[in-house]
């Protein structure tokens, strides 16, 4: 009878265990975060995130026809690297990024700029039991994210030289500037539009345009006031121009030209107007005594034609007019 004993002693102790684990049963390991690959599935639990990046320049980065045609339809392949990136952190804040084998017509995706190493996502809040595994990540906030893309014609560093950059209540990076609070509530979420040079209001902001006499003669100034950065920044295509003409008269005259030329372009400086500053040019024309008229366009482009293109008015914004009697 002693086997039997044993069995059935095992069997008792096996039924312990089972109920042991029945009830106290470990934890499962945690799953695999999910590995997003598309932009297209964060639509369904972040609407106006989507709705609004889909707006953006970012998400039209590679379907953009200035861009197409500029880069031969991307037969230029350095230019997929920032208009089709794999993602920011891949690489690591502030160095450049890779180009992207898949999916580039998302141009400047959800996944550049949020997706880890590890497949979570990066954001401002631990949330693991969201479905995207979000980690609070400083360095989405960082200027330094911006930088492998945006800092190509030093926009990161003008940033930097400027009084924006000083910690203290003045301090503005370029979140609080680009993708200001919904609503100006930080519980809101930030707006992922990203307003840049195709925004008038925008660049409006930028700068003042002022018209004065100053010893009889017409004196005009242009003050940066408003980007954290030159005006106009980054966008080597971009060109401000300032003219003037008597009142009544037809014909703009050109004063002065805010741009930063192309490499090839060997004989242009570049006139960019730094954050803070401002530019004074006197008219030097008989012309000039009487009533005058001032304005500054901007141009997205064709912009780097030079000299300006005859009518001002060409494929130009009006940022400012100012009038100014004799
Ligand atoms: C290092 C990153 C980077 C590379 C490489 C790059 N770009 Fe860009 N590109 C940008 C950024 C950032 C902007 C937005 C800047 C702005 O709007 O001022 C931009 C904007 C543009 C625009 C303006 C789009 C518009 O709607 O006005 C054109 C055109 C353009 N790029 C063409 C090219 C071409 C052509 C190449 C390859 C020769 C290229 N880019 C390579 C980062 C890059
Ligand atoms: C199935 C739904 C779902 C999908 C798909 C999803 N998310 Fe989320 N996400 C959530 C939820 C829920 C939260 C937590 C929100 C909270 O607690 O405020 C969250 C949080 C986040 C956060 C942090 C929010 C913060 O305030 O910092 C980020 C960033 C984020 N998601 C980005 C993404 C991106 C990018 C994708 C696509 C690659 C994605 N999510 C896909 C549901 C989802
Ligand atoms: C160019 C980079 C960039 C792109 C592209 C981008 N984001 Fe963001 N996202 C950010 C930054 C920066 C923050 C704010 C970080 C902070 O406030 O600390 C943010 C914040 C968020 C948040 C937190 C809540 C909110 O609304 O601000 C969510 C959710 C989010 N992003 C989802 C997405 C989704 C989904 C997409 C694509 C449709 C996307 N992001 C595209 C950079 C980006
Ligand atoms: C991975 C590359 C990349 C990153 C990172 C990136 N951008 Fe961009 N951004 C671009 C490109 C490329 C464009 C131009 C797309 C086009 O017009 O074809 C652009 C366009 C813009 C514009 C619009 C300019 C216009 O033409 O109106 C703004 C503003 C902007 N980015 C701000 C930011 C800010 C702020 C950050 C950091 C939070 C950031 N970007 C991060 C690549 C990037
Ligand atoms: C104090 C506000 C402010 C800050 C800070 C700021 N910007 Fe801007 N940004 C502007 C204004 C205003 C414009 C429009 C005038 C211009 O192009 O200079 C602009 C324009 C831009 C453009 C569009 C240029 C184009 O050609 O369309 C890009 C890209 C940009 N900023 C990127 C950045 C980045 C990256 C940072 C952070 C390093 C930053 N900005 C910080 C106000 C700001």
């Amino acid at each position: 009878m002693k086997p039997i004993r044993i069995v059935g002693a095992s069997v008792l102790a096996a039924l312990g265990a089972w109920l042991l684990l029945a009830v106290f049963r470990p934890p499962p390991p945690p799953a695999p975060p999910r590995a997003f690959t598309s932009s297209r599935e964060c639509e369904s639990c972040h609407q106006t995130v989507f709705a609004e990046w889909q707006t953006s320049w970012h998400a039209q980065a590679w379907i953009d026809p200035e861009v197409r045609t500029l880069s031969n339809d991307f037969a230029n392949t350095d230019c997929i690297d920032c208009h089709a990136p794999r993602p920011v952190f891949e690489t690591g804040v502030g160095k450049r990024v890779l180009p992207r084998e898949t999916r580039r017509a998302e141009g400047v995706d959800c996944i550049a700029c949020h997706l880890l190493p590890d497949d979570r996502i990066a954001g401002t809040i631990d949330a693991p039991a969201a479905a995207c595994r979000p980690v609070a990540t400083r360095d989405l906030a960082n200027v330094e994210l911006c930088a492998p893309c945006h800092n190509q014609h030093n926009t990161v560093d003008q940033w930097r030289a400027s009084k924006y950059a000083t910690p203290g209540p003045g301090y503005q990076d370029c979140l609080a500037c680009h993708m200001p609070y919904r609503g100006g509530d930080p519980s809101k979420g930030r707006d992922h539009t990203m307003h840049g040079g195709h925004d008038m209001e925008l660049v409006r902001r930028a700068v003042v345009l002022r018209a004065t006499r100053v010893d009889g003669k017409a004196t005009v100034e242009v003050e940066n006031v408003g980007a954290g950065h030159n005006y106009p920044t980054d966008e080597r295509s971009r060109a401000s121009d300032l003219f003037w003409r008597p009142k009544g008269e037809e014909t703009w005259r050109h004063l002065y030209r805010f741009r930063n030329p192309y490499r090839f372009e060997v004989d242009l400086p570049n006139t960019e107007l730094a954050s803070g500053a401002t530019l004074k040019q006197t008219i030097d024309d008989p012309a000039a005594a009487g009533d005058i008229e001032v304005a500054l366009f901007y141009k997205l482009s064709p912009y780097w034609k030079d000299p300006p293109h005859p009518d001002p008015e060409h494929e130009a914004f009006l940022v400012h007019r100012a009038e100014l009697a004799p």
